[in-house]
Formats: structure tokens, C-alpha cells, sequence
């Protein structure tokens, strides 16, 4: 089969024939459909973060995918060849036309989403759900803010946390707000024109990390007493949430078949919408690298595409089409 692998930490994507991998009996052979590009793919690939998130070489990346069962191992009853499914993988990665996963860790494709869109859904929407509900443990009534919500995470959160009656605020840069708004949030702050804690008139039971940073330092000042601050980039000062008298911890996503099953109805329902920016063929995957790239200056060598990583970008992921 095709795959894409990187053969040492830092170089280059290649493209090529590798063996078709066999399945234990608790795991599924899907044929990849689509899969979708992470900041995580990229910081893996590097080596940066090696102690903490360490790869086989060769190694084939890609968290996330859709596809169809093509072959199912002998304790496995929840599907079946010919199944429209998505998930998240379980060792080997998806940028491959095949790929080996533990039947735990998919659910069926949500019958209205392509397959494009499927692939973009189980990494970001999981971590929006498990950011919030959780880890944030945000209830009806309560106020939410999310630094980066117009984000691929960012706008699941916004969603979700809407949909679930909450009051939603969020940091963007200022040309999304229309789209923040139209996904639910009640009020966008532009962090590249105010400081979101000097404008906030009222303190809020939750905070949405995904930028880190000054962001997240400056994120206590604006949490209510016995609030809660969700990271998703860096972990959290815990001598800070003790002096603020707030709970804080970085989250990592821990992804199931179960979560995603029930995340997979929100689309169907409406309540959801994936937002796929730009597809690529399997093969373009180093045009795709170098797109996400230039929101993390400095990761596999590649540096942002203007100044200031200051661009405009279509909202949502980028998706490798394989199939
Ligand atoms: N811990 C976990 O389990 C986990 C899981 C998934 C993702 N993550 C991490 O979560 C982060 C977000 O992921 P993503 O896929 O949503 O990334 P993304 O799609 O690139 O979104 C990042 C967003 O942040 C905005 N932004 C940049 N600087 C900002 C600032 N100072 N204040 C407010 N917004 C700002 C960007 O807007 P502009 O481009 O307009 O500036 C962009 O919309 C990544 O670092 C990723 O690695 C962690």
C-alpha cells in the first residue's frame, strides 16, 4: 500500500510502497478515506518533544481518520466489513491508504458528513469535549471563556459549550467575529486589540486554554473563585491556582470509540458543524505541513508564511484526501 513516512526525526515526508499491516483479533483493517493534518503531527516529527511524545522510525503519522472496515479481527462485533466509520488511531498512523485500529477507538460516520469532513471531526471535537465537560466541568447558566475560538478545538468548544447553555466568550484575532457569532459565541474579543481581562466587566466560571503563554498567566485574573482553567498547550502553575484559589491543569486528550459515538450524533443533529479548510491529496501532505506550519514558527524546520504568522487562513483543518 501507499503511505507516507518520515524515516528520521526532522527530514523529509517520503511517499511510497510499504506492507499492508495484518490486525490482532480486538482491532479493525480500515481503507482510509481521509485523514486529517494536527500541530501535534508536526511536533512529533521534529524530535522537539521526544521524551515526552516519542516515535518509531520509520514512522507513518496521522491521528485521525475515516474510512471503510475492510476487515475485522475474530473478538470484534461492533462492525463489519463495508462500515462507514472515523476515529482515532491506536498505534500506527493514518496517512496510509490502510490502517490498523483497535475497534475500541472508532464509531460509525455521521450519515451527513462526507468523508473529508468526517476525518477533520474526532481530535479536535473530543478535545473541545473533554476540555469543557471534563475538565472545566461547565454547567447551563455558567460563562466560558476560550482563547483561540476560532480555532479547529476553539470552534468545537464554542459550539458545545453554546449548545449546552452556557454564556460563551472568546478571544480571535478581530476578522472572525462574524463567524464566532454565528457559532454561538455571545462576545469575541480581538486579542490583537484589547486585553480580554482589562475589557471583561464580569469574572468567569471557566477558562479554554488553547494558546498558553502570557494568555495563560493573564487568564487568573478573570476566573471566579473556585473556577476552572483548562489548558490544552502548556501545563498550569499550580503555586497560581492556589493563590487564586482556582483549579487549573493541562488536559490530554483520551480519546474513545464511546465519546466519539456520541459526539458523532451532534452533527446529525445540527448541533455541530465541522469546518474542513483545505483538502490536499495523500501525496501533497508536505504543502499541507507547510500550511499548519505557519502557526507554529520554528517546528520541523519551517518558518511562518509572513510576518508575524499574521495571514488569514480558511477556517477549520486541513484534510489529506487518500482514497
Ligand atoms: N492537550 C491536548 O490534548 C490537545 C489536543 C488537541 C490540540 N491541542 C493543542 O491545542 C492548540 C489549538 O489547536 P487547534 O487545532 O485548534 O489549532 P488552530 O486550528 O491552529 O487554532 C489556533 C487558533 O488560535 C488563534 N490564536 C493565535 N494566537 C492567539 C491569541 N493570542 N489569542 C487568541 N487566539 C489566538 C488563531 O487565530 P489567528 O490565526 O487568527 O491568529 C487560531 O484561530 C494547539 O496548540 C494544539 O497542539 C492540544
Amino acid at each position: 500500500m501507499k503511505a507516507v513516512r518520515l524515516l528520521e526525526y526532522g527530514g523529509q515526508l517520503v511517499f511510497n510502497d510499504v506492507a499492508r499491516p495484518t490486525i490482532a483479533r480486538d482491532e479493525i483493517l480500515v481503507k482510509i478515506k481521509s485523514t486529517a493534518v494536527n500541530h501535534l503531527d508536526l511536533v512529533e516529527a521534529s524530535g522537539t518533544a521526544r521524551q515526552i511524545l516519542p516515535i518509531d522510525l520509520p514512522w507513518i503519522p496521522g491521528h485521525e481518520f475515516s474510512g471503510v472496515v475492510e476487515q475485522t479481527g475474530s473478538d470484534v462485533a461492533a462492525c463489519a466489513p463495508g462500515d462507514a466509520v472515523f476515529g482515532t488511531t491506536t498505534g500506527m498512523g493514518a496517512y496510509a491508504e490502510y490502517l490498523a485500529v483497535k475497534a475500541a477507538a472508532i464509531a460509525r460516520k455521521p450519515s451527513n458528513l462526507s468523508f473529508e469532513e468526517a476525518a477533520s471531526v474526532p481530535v479536535a471535537s473530543q478535545t473541545a469535549f473533554e476540555g469543557i465537560f471534563t475538565h472545566g466541568h461547565l454547567e447551563k447558566g455558567q460563562t466560558i471563556l476560550i482563547h483561540g475560538g476560532a480555532g479547529a478545538v476553539g470552534a468545537y468548544a464554542v459550539q458545545l459549550a453554546s449548545h449546552a447553555g452556557a454564556t460563551v466568550i472568546a478571544t480571535v484575532s478581530g476578522d472572525d467575529e462574524a463567524y464566532l457569532n454565528s457559532i454561538g459565541a455571545s462576545r469575541v474579543i480581538d486579542y490583537r486589540e484589547a486585553q480580554f481581562e482589562k475589557v471583561l466587566r464580569e469574572k468567569v466560571d471557566v477558562v479554554f486554554d488553547l494558546i498558553g503563554g502570557d494568555t495563560q498567566k493573564r487568564s487568573f485574573l478573570v476566573l471566579k473563585e473556585g473556577g476552572h482553567l483548562v489548558a490544552a498547550t502548556q501545563p498550569v502553575s499550580q503555586e497560581e491556582t492556589a493563590r487564586h484559589r482556582v483549579s487549573g491543569a493541562m488536559m490530554r486528550l483520551a480519546p474513545s470509540g464511546e465519546g466519539l459515538g456520541r459526539i458523532a450524533r451532534l452533527p446529525e443533529e445540527g448541533t455541530i458543524r465541522p469546518d474542513v479548510a483545505t483538502v490536499y491529496a495523500l501525496e501533497d501532505v508536505a504543502q499541507a505541513w507547510k500550511d499548519i506550519a505557519g502557526n507554529l514558527p520554528g517546528v520541523h524546520g519551517m518558518s511562518p508564511s509572513g510576518p508575524g504568522a499574521a495571514r488569514r487562513r480558511p477556517h477549520g483543518k486541513i484534510v489529506l484526501r487518500v482514497a
